[in-house]
């Protein structure tokens, strides 16, 4: 939602090459339409911004050439105003003497653009961000110093923001704020970035401040400066020191990031498998102690979150996966202190998903958060915290991250039932040290099948994928990336449920993706097979390598290794499903790493 990148230069050097490179990691976040703003030698704020990709617009407005050693710069995912020149950011006061980029809502711009219009400010741009140059500008009438300004116009907005300011009116710093839009500071070397994630300066610094809500502040030459308007006084934040490397957040050879990242799913989640082991201390408490214990997240998150449903009932655990957005409504009222609440969140931003888990929060139920960013802002909700090795995710589609969800809660629930009596040493065993192996195998051998599936998929307006039991999840989420990125019309389904009306649109050669597992309900799904089979459907299997029966029902199959009709399936049943998504993404002409109208870290509701 948005990417904001920032960057001032101690010693005076030039820095819009890096606030370029800044929001260009940024893109996944948003790419609509782009911008920069540099405090020019000659004293001057220059504005350069249109809509477009931030490719394009390099050659177009010559974002490198700009001068200065102070600048800040945005990618935009458009919320409010069309996607256009005047509303892409920076936007500037009437003066021209302060530029703002943002990111998340401000819930009362009207009331305060009206206000501002009332004493004479000049609105040129649809948006909301742009209350903000003008509101800073009418408060440094009573104010001799910015930062005073800018502090009291930040307690005026509502809603939720990321901002980086700069002004011509103290031109060596670069103003930052924060609440509900996560925003970090990197410390380099004699410089320092803003930005709204740390892979935007990973190639300059490890070394990062996380702001918290209601921070407000600036770097200059004095360091950095943070105060934090609730508690009133001047804070202290932690420098961390994060693993993720430049590499990580890199193509590495790879025509894009998506394919990069499901390639890097085994070594994800073997890292995954052994952060979780060593994060474990308290949470068996917590889930043992549980009355009602809710999983909730979004997107393939609440996928992961749905498989986790499924495998905890496996061993007698109940659980329920709830959509984030839908929280409150669907059991809102229900929840108290006697109940646990697991917020499975990649980015750990997800604005529905922190909804939820402050309503849950508020009403005493304890949290227990799954995510892959160290700091994010569902890390300071939680009561204990599990962070994945995925490593960033730069692809807008999860696939990496996924597979080490699974992982964690494939981990938790192995460990609570073994807690219980189950015997559960050979799934854990090959959890720590067989499916990654197993994972590299399927990339290899399903990636040449999807090659090939992709010269008829590719030409499909619509398909089913179904799935049964611990298989529903895989299929929704296979599902779901063939949607977003390849723009095909995938809709996910209860195998058993298809017959009750999804049926009625198979007609000869219309897809149908079968996600199989030889477990209790196998027979049911080859039901359901053979209905849409006997209306024309043509039957593409994900099943095991020794799964004759399924492979002779289909016209086309993907297998993945045996013995994994368990807990375990979603490891390996995926990977076919997201590599003929990025296959026909491509195929389709399609960018697979910048979807249209997505953006990873959706931080509004
Ligand atoms: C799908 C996708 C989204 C996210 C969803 C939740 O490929 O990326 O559906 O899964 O927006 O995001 P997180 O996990 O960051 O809470």
């Amino acid at each position: 939602m948005c990417g904001i990148g920032a960057c001032l230069s101690l010693l005076g050097l030039n820095v819009a090459p890096k606030v370029l490179k800044m929001i260009k990691n940024l893109e996944y976040r948003g790419y609509d339409s782009a911008g920069l703003a540099m405090i020019t030698p000659d004293g001057i704020i220059d504005v350069r911004k249109d809509k477009g990709k931030i490719a394009d617009l390099e050659i177009k407005l010559r974002f490198s050439e700009m001068k200065g050693f102070i600048g800040i710069g945005h990618t935009r995912w458009a919320t409010h105003g069309a996607v256009s020149k005047r509303n892409a950011h920076p936007h500037v006061d009437c003066s021209r003497c302060i530029a703002v980029v943002h990111n998340g809502i401000i819930e009362n711009y009207i009331e305060l653009r009206k206000e501002l219009e009332a004493k004479g400010h000049i609105f040129t741009t649809e948006t909301d961000t742009e209350v903000i140059p003008h509101l800073i500008e009418e408060n440094l009438k009573h104010h001799d110093n910015f930062f005073n300004a800018f502090e009291e116009s930040i307690k005026q907005l509502k809603g939720a923001y990321a901002l980086a300011v700069i002004t011509l009116k103290d031109p060596s710093k670069i103003f930052f704020a924060r609440f509900f839009s996560p925003l970090v500071i990197g410390i380099g070397e004699c410089e320092y970035y803003i930005a709204s994630d740390i892979p935007a300066f990973l190639e300059w610094t490890r070394k990062v401040i996380i702001l918290h809500d209601g921070d407000i502040g600036f770097v200059s030459k004095e360091g950095v400066i943070i105060k934090n308007i609730f508690d009133n006084t001047i804070v202290n934040r932690d420098v961390i020191t994060v693993e993720w490397t430049k590499e990580m957040a890199e193509k590495g050879g790879f025509d894009h990031f998506m394919l990069k990242e499901i390639y890097e799913q085994p070594v994800g989640v073997k890292r995954t498998v052994m952060m979780t082991e060593k994060q474990m201390q308290g949470v068996l408490e917590i889930l043992e102690n549980a009355n009602d214990i809710y999983l909730v997240a979004a997107g393939t998150s609440f996928y992961a979150s749905l498989h986790g449903q499924y495998a905890f009932s496996v061993y007698g655990f109940k659980s329920r996966a709830i959509i984030a957005s839908e929280f409150i409504e669907e059991v809102g009222s229900f929840i108290d202190e006697d109940d646990v609440i697991i917020g499975v969140s990649q980015s750990g931003e997800t604005a529905d998903t922190l909804k939820a888990l402050r309503h849950g929060k508020d009403k005493g139920a304890r949290i227990l958060a799954v995510t892959n960013v160290v700091g994010s802002a569902i890390t300071r909700l939680a009561d204990k915290v599990i962070i994945m090795g995925a490593g960033p995710e730069i692809g807008v589609a999860a696939t990496k991250t996924f597979t080490s969800q699974v992982a964690v809660l494939n981990y938790i629930l192995l460990e609570w039932a073994k807690e219980h009596g189950y015997d559960v040493e050979l799934l854990l065993d090959k959890l720590r040290n067989r499916v990654p192996e197993d994972m590299e195998a399927t990339i290899r051998e399903t990636d040449e099948a999807a090659k090939q599936l992709v010269e008829m998929i590719h030409k499909k307006g619509n398909a089913y994928y179904l799935g049964r039991g611990l298989g529903l999840p895989i299929a929704l989420e296979g599902a779901l990336k063939m949607k977003e990125i390849a723009y095909l019309h995938a809709e996910g389904y209860p195998a058993g449920e298809s017959k009750h009306g999804p049926i009625a649109l198979v007609e000869p050669g219309f897809p149908i993706i079968a996600v199989v597992l030889k477990d209790a309900v196998y027979d049911k799904m080859h039901i359901a097979i053979e209905e849409m089979k006997s209306r024309g459907g043509y039957i593409i299997s994900v099943c095991e390598k020794s799964d004759d029966k399924t492979k002779k029902l289909s016209n086309f199959y993907f297998d993945v290794p045996t013995g994994y009709s368990n807990i375990l399936a979603p490891l390996v049943y995926i990977i076919p499903l997201q590599l003929l998504a990025y296959r026909t993404a491509v195929k389709r002409g399609c960018d697979p790493d910048k979807p249209r109208n997505l953006a990873k870290s959706v931080t509004v509701e």
